[in-house]
């Protein structure tokens, strides 16, 4: 059966959810799904802005074929040719053969790389700037190279002021039935994972992201219609305003979050007595994570949202301890900046940790490294004590 809902007076949203999936790109856990968005406008031409993934491609096809209710799909817009978008696509040209699929000059050659079918006589190439009228709607095309990948575009309808955003403004989690974002509680359920998405997939590209932005600004937009997640219909200021932070690498909150990993307790009784410390102080927001038991995916977002990071490892192998140096160097891939540092080390006969782990961190773009780090051997004693305190007071003077 077909599960569809009307978006606008000619604009219906015809995706759907994946709740099985548990990696998304293999990579990043979903505990709670992951939604894919296409968008049909039924206007005097029949336009459809992106496909879906195939995990869910017959509830996709179902939609669209229910929307069109006999009439063809007269257009394709690929905004995006990642496969969670657009693996739907050859389907779509068997069902619908006169299709005209429209996108760029990297769109093409994509879609020739992930398929079979022939393309001629059924490209319309658009640039930046051009527009195209389906009847009453006429289609502006933005491009938005490396948000997330050098194809991407974005599709604004200047009759109704909607911005088809591609993967920006998206985020896990599968929709519920509300898919509109003035039917959910954005903040409570879904900032976290939208502060997830957008940093393990598009925060390496911060500055292609402020260019977008800043196109986006010169348009009136009344919603915005991503790719993954809500539509957004009002407070569209809102996730715009943590695009831009996120974006320009700014910190969410002024927050202090402790990423330790411990083999066998004696680091991470630093660094609980670190953060309690630093409680003392009186730091309200403070996160700690086991980076044994955290994804991450979780401690990238969390870096992102955090002012304060506080590294804390053994020594292994003579080196970083292996899922804190996975960490730091996903830190330095998604291009983390502007944060302030400071590292906490063990080591039972040739401690490195603090040493390896600071300078991998001074590796990365305008990190400030505290001066002081402390360097246990084996367990925290009385004698450090007034060394971590000093530090925890520098966190918390910053912070507070
Ligand atoms: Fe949701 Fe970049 O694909």
């Amino acid at each position: 059966m077909h599960c569809f809902r009307k978006v606008t007076e000619d604009l219906y949203w015809v995706g759907a959810s994946d709740r099985r999936i548990e990696l998304f790109e293999n990579i990043f856990p979903l505990s709670d799904g992951v939604s894919y968005n296409s968008y049909l406008l039924m206007d005097e031409k029949t336009v459809l802005f992106d496909a879906a993934d195939y995990a869910v491609g017959r509830q996709f096809l179902e939609n669209v074929q229910a929307v069109l209710n006999g009439r063809t799909l007269d257009y394709l817009v690929v905004n995006h040719m990642e496969p969670d978008h657009c693996a739907m696509i050859e389907d779509l040209v068997l069902r619908y053969p006169e299709v005209q699929i429209i996108g760029n000059a990297k769109t093409f050659p994509m879609i020739s790389q992930f398929f079979s079918f022939d393309l001629e006589g059924r490209t319309i190439t658009v640039k930046e700037g051009d527009t195209f009228s389906s009847g009453k709607h006429t289609l502006h095309f933005v491009m938005a190279p490396m948000v997330h990948w050098p194809e991407a575009m974005m599709t604004y309808d200047e009759t109704d002021k909607v911005l088809f955003s591609a993967d920006a403004f998206g985020t896990f989690k599968a929709l519920n039935g509300n898919i509109f974002n003035d039917e959910v509680d954005f903040d409570r359920d879904w900032l976290d994972e939208a502060r997830r998405y957008y940093t393990n997939i598009v925060g390496k590209y911060g500055m292609q992201v402020q260019n977008v932005l800043k196109k986006a600004a010169s348009l009136d937009i009344r919603m915005l219609c991503p790719l993954h997640g809500p539509i957004w219909r009002t407070d569209l200021d809102y996730i715009i305003g943590k695009y831009d932070t996120w974006s320009r690498y700014e910190p969410e909150v002024k927050g202090v979050m402790i990423a330790y990993a411990s083999m066998y307790g004696n680091t991470e009784n630093m660094a609980d007595v670190f953060a309690a410390m630093l409680a003392e102080e009186g730091v309200k927001d403070i996160r700690m994570h086991n980076i044994s038991k955290t994804h991450v995916s979780e401690l990238i977002a969390d870096s992102f949202k955090y002012s304060h990071i506080v590294l804390a490892a053994p020594t292994y192998n003579n080196g970083i301890y292996p899922l804190m140096d996975n960490y730091l160097e996903d830190m330095k891939a998604l291009a983390l900046q502007n944060r302030t540092v400071a590292v906490l080390g063990n080591g039972t006969w040739a401690p490195q940790s603090t040493k390896l782990i600071t300078a991998k961190v001074a590796e990365m773009k305008n990190m400030t490294l505290l001066d002081t780090s402390v360097t246990i051997k084996s367990s925290l004693k009385d004698a450090q004590l007034e060394e971590l305190k000093s530090v925890s007071r520098q966190i918390a003077e910053e912070v507070l």
